[in-house]
């Protein structure tokens, strides 16, 4: 057998749940329609380019994995994993406004192409087709969630925001933001998964904690990405996080252990990144990175993370897992999802 990868085990994953992402995948290109022609042609352009479609297979794998039976016309989790895409989507959108990001999914992205404008504006539509879709399954639990999520979600950007050239922010803080802008989604996506599926408190309880520990280490893994990419393989600009002076762990770690040099160099390029920064400060910054293993000190974060969300799916209840005992492939497949995500290269 093939030595596993993020690549392949995410594909795997796929395959398992073929005909839950063949409908959930129909369900995205349906609803993003409209009669205002501009937003399914930006929308196109964004899903036409791929994505990993990483959070609605957590919705049905979470759902699969919790005894969602049903197959066919009108499976409830299908709604869900695709409005969890459309949230992801629309984030995505304005995050790259707010970046000044100028690649996506390895194309130009959506606000090099149609402007910040169009791209806010469709990225407010997306999230409110998100929730519309959840009306029509009428899980007033599954709405507090994913609201709530969405909510988390924004905050995090936000504290993102004010942490922006800011380099007494310190690790927890640091800690904060990645839960709430990326961890919270991935958190909710598992918990309604396993609520469509009527699971007990504890089953709930552990895939929520899978999903927020898989989500804390995937962030870590995008940060340290930032850094250390092969730029055609990411499909986004290597680099952009240190051009908008964000404070990362890799640059805290960094930091942290440089020297008076580097810690002037810092500064002037992370508090100051829009005057300060100037012609090869980014490969001096990746040396700095390199001298400091400020890769290693945010990998082997993203693996303690990796390994606590693998844990969560030992504690689901007992007698979830004796009536689903035929699920224990998906089961592990999960895990690997946790644990190899800290390999993966886009
Ligand atoms: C990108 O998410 C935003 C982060 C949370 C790092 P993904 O890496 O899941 O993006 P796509 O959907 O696969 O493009
Ligand atoms: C991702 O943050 C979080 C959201 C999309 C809300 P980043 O800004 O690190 O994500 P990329 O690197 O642009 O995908
Ligand atoms: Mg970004
Ligand atoms: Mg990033």
């Amino acid at each position: 057998m093939k030595s596993p990868t993020s690549e392949n085990v995410l594909k795997a994953l796929a395959d398992y749940l073929a005909e839950d992402m063949l409908a959930c995948n129909r369900e995205i290109i349906a609803r993003m329609q409209s009669d205002v022609p501009l937003i399914p042609q930006l929308a196109a352009h964004l899903v036409a380019a791929g994505g990993k479609r990483l959070r609605p297979l957590l919705v049905l794998a979470a759902a699969r994995l919790a005894g969602y039976r049903e197959q066919g016309e009108g499976m409830r989790h299908i709604g869900v994993a695709a409005c969890v895409e459309f949230i992801h989507t629309a984030t995505l959108l304005h995050d790259d406004v707010v970046d000044n990001s100028q690649l996506r999914r390895g194309l130009a992205s959506a606000n090099a192409v149609f402007g910040n404008k169009a791209s806010v504006l469709v990225g407010d539509f997306l999230f409110a087709r998100a929730f519309q879709i959840l009306t029509a399954g009428g899980s007033l639990p599954v709405m507090a969630i994913l609201s709530a999520a969405s909510a988390t979600l924004a905050e995090g950007e936000v504290m993102q925001m004010t942490t922006q050239n800011d380099l007494t922010t310190t690790v927890d803080r640091y800690l904060q933001v990645i839960y709430g802008k990326t961890a919270a989604l991935f958190a909710a996506a598992c918990e309604t998964g396993a609520v469509v599926a009527g699971a007990d408190e504890q089953t709930r309880e552990a895939l929520r904690q899978y999903g927020a520990n898989l989500g804390m280490a995937f962030q870590l893994v995008d940060d340290a990405l930032d850094y250390s990419a092969d730029q055609a393989v990411l499909g986004k600009t290597v680099g952009d996080d240190f051009y908008e002076g964000k404070v990362t762990l890799p640059v805290l770690a960094a930091y942290h252990a440089g020297n008076k040099d580097d810690q002037e160099f810092w500064r002037r390029t992370i508090e100051d990144s829009d005057d300060g920064q100037q012609d090869g400060d980014l490969e001096h910054a990746l040396e700095l990175i390199a001298r400091t293993n400020a890769i290693d000190v945010t990998m082997d974060k993203a693996r303690d993370y990796a390994q606590a969300a693998s844990d969560a799916l030992d504690r689901m209840s007992k007698a979830g897992l004796a009536a689903n005992a035929d699920m224990e492939p998906l089961r592990q497949l999960l895990k690997d999802v946790a644990i190899y995500t800290v390999d993966r290269a886009r």
